[in-house]
């Protein structure tokens, strides 16, 4: 029998269930199943499909979970994981459990069961000549799993893809929640009529990518990737500050936080020249509209 599943670790999260909205919008011959444990994750983003099946658990009992389905899977999105930096800080033990050992159970089964691997991987330890790995509980454990796949293809053979994700935004967004992302906040803040909290100095920058650029770049990592890096940000960078002054609203200072870098690179052109990847979506655009409908 043909592998026929796609399996989606974090598939109740933002960008997990962007994902599965496009692949069941785009009628693949696939089906999915969400293994996700809900601890940012909410059925709220559940996608009403025939073709979805969800699963409560823990990634680090993928192996009990899935075994009637592993010789069924033909890849695995692994989207599962801890994924705020400053909120790393405050949770590192969460941070480790979820990000270092969860996450080293995935990527043992994607090699027993010679299953390709497309991981969810973060601008934010790029910078610094790769010194940024160690700016966070989050961005370093995030670069021990990068290096761990690469590892595991050099001695086992693991097929892996490598999607890096710059400051995602759009409709899905986590909301309300400490977990937040600062686009997230703003909009909030914003329809409250609160002034929107710049963190300081409000010059640091960051690539902000629309979540349908992302969620295209995944698939054509799937299809096209040829087991390497892609950037998938929108190669423009903005400070926090500017950001802020696009929603035209009230401003605060609060104060400076730890693991905070100050930029976003973008080390290879494997996106464009391997996949054909260019980001749609500008950030500006986004917000115009937003403060439109709002
Ligand atoms: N959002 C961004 O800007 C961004 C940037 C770079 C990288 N990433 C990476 O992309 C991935 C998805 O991010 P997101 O923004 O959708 O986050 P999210 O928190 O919305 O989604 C993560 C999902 O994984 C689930 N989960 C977490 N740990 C788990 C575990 N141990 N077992 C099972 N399920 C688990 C959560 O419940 C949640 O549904 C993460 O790996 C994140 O590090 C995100």
């Amino acid at each position: 029998m043909s592998k026929n599943i796609i399996l989606i670790t974090g598939g109740a999260g933002f960008i997990g269930s962007s994902l599965i909205k496009n692949i069941i919008k785009k009628k693949y011959n696939y089906k999915i199943i969400s293994l996700d444990n809900y601890s940012t994750g909410t059925k709220r983003n559940h996608i009403q499909s025939k073709n979805v099946k969800y699963i409560k658990g823990d990634n680090k009992n993928i192996d009990n979970l899935l075994s009637k389905y592993k010789n069924d899977i033909k890849v695995i999105f692994h989207f599962g994981e801890f994924s705020r930096i400053f909120q790393s800080f405050k949770n590192y033990k969460k941070c480790f459990e979820y990000n270092i050992h969860h996450s080293s159970k995935v990527i043992e089964f994607a090699k027993d069961n010679k299953i390709k691997i497309i991981y969810s991987a973060t601008s934010s330890n790029l910078g610094n000549k790769g010194k940024d790995e160690n700016l966070s509980p989050y961005a370093w454990s995030k670069s021990k799993n990068i290096e761990l796949i690469k590892n595991y293809n050099r001695w086992f053979g693991l097929k892996y893809e490598l999607v890096y994700f710059y400051n995602v935004y759009g409709p899905g967004q986590i909301l309300n929640s400490p977990m937040s992302a600062v686009i997230g906040i703003f909009e909030e803040q914003y329809k409250k009529g609160k002034p929107l909290t710049v963190v300081k100095p409000g010059t640091q920058k960051r690539d902000f990518t629309h979540i349908d650029d992302i969620v295209r770049g995944c698939l054509l990592a799937w299809k096209n990737g040829k087991q390497k890096e892609y950037m998938l940000g929108t190669k423009k960078n903005h400070s926090i500050l500017e950001i802020a002054k696009m929603f035209k609203s009230k401003i605060k200072f609060i104060p400076s936080r730890p693991g905070e870098r100050f930029g976003s690179t973008i080390p290879n052109n494997n996106a464009k020249r391997i996949l054909g990847y260019e980001a749609k979506q500008n950030i500006k655009t986004y917000i115009s509209t937003f403060i439109k409908n709002n």
